[in-house]
């Protein structure tokens, strides 16, 4: 017989924090990651949906899940606030525990920026490159994501090489359906239900650097100057101040799918 508990598998849900220290924020901590984790994984369920209704031209259909997918972005990020209520020295309580564990091998995010079209040189191969540039063999916290992940992460790259990414497959049609020259003409041109479906695209690409702005806060409140949690293979944390890196991730390369809608 169905049951509430079993439906829904709450008893591994539930029995699945393990905290590292007797810290009295890290539950939190630990819950508010695994929630914006469950969050990421209906979020790509969803923009898998648009990807595929876009590439049979389903504009509604399309529209219908890309505004999905912004609605959960947003009510994701406001975890940010939860976060907040956590004080910096909370924080100091439990966090030389988590290195070099970090924010950055969250596989569901790549898979979301790879889905969404974001090129890999942006995603996992900056960062090697901003925190330890001089050293060749940059990033123990990349290393160990990728014996993870992978074969994973290729298994995606090879589903968006195949069937094509929101951003190849969004660009494609827009062009196709308004037959203008250049993205910015064609979403300028663009009518009825292709006007609401670029107005939602445009919306998850705003939604995405909000989020990023709303972690970089979070960071800012929990830590300050310090450097993150990444290590490299000499053990050594990065130089940087991880805010500074942060706000790299957002300004210096925008991280925007359509750059060209703010040209
Ligand atoms: C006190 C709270 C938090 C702090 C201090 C923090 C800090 C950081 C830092 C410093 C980085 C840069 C990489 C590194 O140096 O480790 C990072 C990356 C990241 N964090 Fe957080 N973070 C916090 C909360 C969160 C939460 C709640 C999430 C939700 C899943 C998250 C997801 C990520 C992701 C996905 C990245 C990679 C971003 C990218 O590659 O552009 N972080 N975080």
């Amino acid at each position: 017989m169905t049951s509430y508990w079993d439906y829904l598998k709450l008893d591994s849900i539930l029995d699945a924090q393990y905290p590292i220290t007797e810290a009295g924020d890290e539950p939190l901590f630990i819950i508010i990651h695994q929630a914006f984790e469950m969050w990421f994984k209906l979020l790509i369920r969803e923009l898998r949906r648009t990807i595929k209704q876009i590439g049979l031209r389903d504009i509604e259909g399309a529209t219908h899940y890309m505004h999905r997918v912004n609605v959960i972005l947003s009510t994701s990020a406001h975890g940010f606030d939860v976060m907040d209520t956590m004080t910096p020295a909370a924080f100091q309580e439990f966090r030389d525990a988590l290195i070099p564990a970090s924010g950055t091998q969250s596989f569901q995010f790549r898979e979301l920026e790879t889905l969404a079209g974001m090129p890999k040189a942006r995603t996992v191969d900056d960062k090697k490159k901003y925190y330890w540039e001089d050293t060749p063999d940059a990033s123990m916290t990349i290393r160990l994501f990728m014996e993870k992940y992978g074969e994973r992460l290729k298994a995606v790259e090879e589903e968006v090489a195949a069937g094509g990414s929101l951003r190849s497959t969004f660009s494609r049609l827009l062009l196709r359906e308004t037959g203008k020259p250049s993205l910015l003409e064609a979403a300028n041109s663009a009518t009825g239900p292709l006007a609401s479906l670029v107005h939602e695209v445009k919306a998850f690409d705003h939604g995405l650097i909000m989020w990023r702005d709303k972690h970089v806060a979070t960071t800012k409140h929990a830590i300050a100057d310090s450097p993150g949690t990444a290590m490299n293979e000499k053990g050594q944390l990065p130089t940087t101040s991880c805010v500074e890196y942060l706000q790299h991730t957002i300004t210096v390369q925008q991280r925007l799918l359509f750059p060209e809608f703010h040209e």
